[in-house]
């Protein structure tokens, strides 16, 4: 049966793996760039790495376990997990969602399932965590998004490795006593697939120097029509979202951003009349986290944001996908 009650975020967490490297590490490894031009360029200083033992299950687990501790729902109470990711586990299957049930210890029936929606699949998840709940197919889901980005780019292309960082959000998901969700805007442009993809690609070097097989597949990416297809979605997704919800900009205190260039989130600042100073930024500190980036972001901000305040959560990517979120901060 359908629930009239209101479904909100009730915790959230999130893990980064330990190695931290920061831009030096690119000139060091003989690459034709320098610490100066990627901060200036992309807003990044240092991104996180996960070890060769660390899966994306493994950092998924980091983050549901910091939420569940955050909050007063615990992981037997959870009706279902979704795991969005770029880089599960294995292709194919198992989903990475099963194994992070695996290692949470988890034996009743829970529902498991991964999504596909690159840097917007977290938001999209959302989405869908809260149709389910809204729906009565289920009161309570953990959401994670989650990445190990660093395995999928080449590491001799300065063009996209400087980008990319590991890492893991995660948010416990279902009714609250008020506030919640206030309206959701989402989309996809499967014309606009090529500027940001993934090829078989040859001579490809991992991030230990070592080779990668012939012909894997890696990150490709035309850098300035992602940027201004960025900029272009994320603006339009907001617009339709504020005027849907019948919401100035002004009244808005938290915007939490897919942190893929500082200049995109400045530019969409600018465009919305927001001020910069509302937009939650680690950027400069765990690059672009893909599918994890909104939630290890929120999850980092969670200190300072209030009960009650209004916060934004916008994501973009790959697909072309764009996903934005309103909601009321419990
Ligand atoms: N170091 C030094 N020079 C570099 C470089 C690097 N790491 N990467 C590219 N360059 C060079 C280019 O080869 C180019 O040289 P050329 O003029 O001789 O051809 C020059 O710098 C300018 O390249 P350009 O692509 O125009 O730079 P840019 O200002 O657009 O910045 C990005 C490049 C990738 C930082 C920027 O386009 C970007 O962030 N795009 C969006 C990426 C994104 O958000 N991806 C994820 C979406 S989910």
């Amino acid at each position: 049966m359908p629930t009239n009650k209101c479904i909100g975020v009730i915790s959230v967490g999130h893990f980064l793996p330990h190695m931290c490297v920061a831009n030096d590490h690119f000139v060091s490894i003989g690459l034709d760039t320098s610490p100066e031009w990627i901060e200036s360029r992309s807003g990044i200083r240092t991104r996180h790495i996960a070890s060769d033992n660390q899966a994306t299950s493994d950092l998924a687990v980091g983050a549901a376990e910091m939420a569940f501790k955050n909050g007063p729902i615990s992981s037997n109470q959870i009706d279902f997990i979704i795991v969005a990711t770029a880089t599960p586990d294995h292709i194919g299957f198992p989903s990475t969602a099963c194994l992070v049930q695996q290692k949470l210890g988890l034996t009743h029936s829970v529902e498991c399932l991964d999504i596909s929606a690159a840097c917007s699949g977290f938001t999209y998840a959302l989405s869908l965590a809260y149709s389910k709940i809204h729906s009565g197919m289920g009161q309570y889901g953990l959401v994670i998004g989650a990445e190990t980005l660093s395995r999928l780019v080449d590491w001799s292309d300065r063009r996209t490795c400087i980008l990319f960082g590991d890492g893991a959000g995660a948010a416990i998901v279902g009714t609250v006593d008020s506030g919640g969700f206030i309206g959701f805007n989402q989309g996809a442009d499967g014309n606009c697939s090529h500027i940001l993809n993934c090829l078989p690609t040859e001579n490809a070097v991992q991030f230990s120097g070592k080779p990668y097989p012939p012909g894997v597949s890696m990150i490709h990416m035309d850098g300035q029509s992602v940027f201004k297809k960025g900029i272009q979605v994320v603006v339009d997704s907001l617009t339709q979202l504020l005027s849907e919800a019948n919401i100035n900009s002004n009244s808005i205190d938290h915007v939490v951003c897919h942190q893929a260039n500082q200049r995109i989130i400045s530019s969409v600042a600018k465009q919305m009349g927001i001020p910069l100073e509302k937009f939650v930024i680690n950027i400069d500190r765990v690059g672009n986290t893909s599918a994890a980036s909104i939630p290890l972001a929120l999850s980092e901000a969670n200190a300072r944001i209030n009960p009650g305040d209004t916060v934004i959560l916008v994501g973009f990517g790959s697909g072309f996908t764009w996903s934005s979120i309103l909601l009321k901060w419990n």
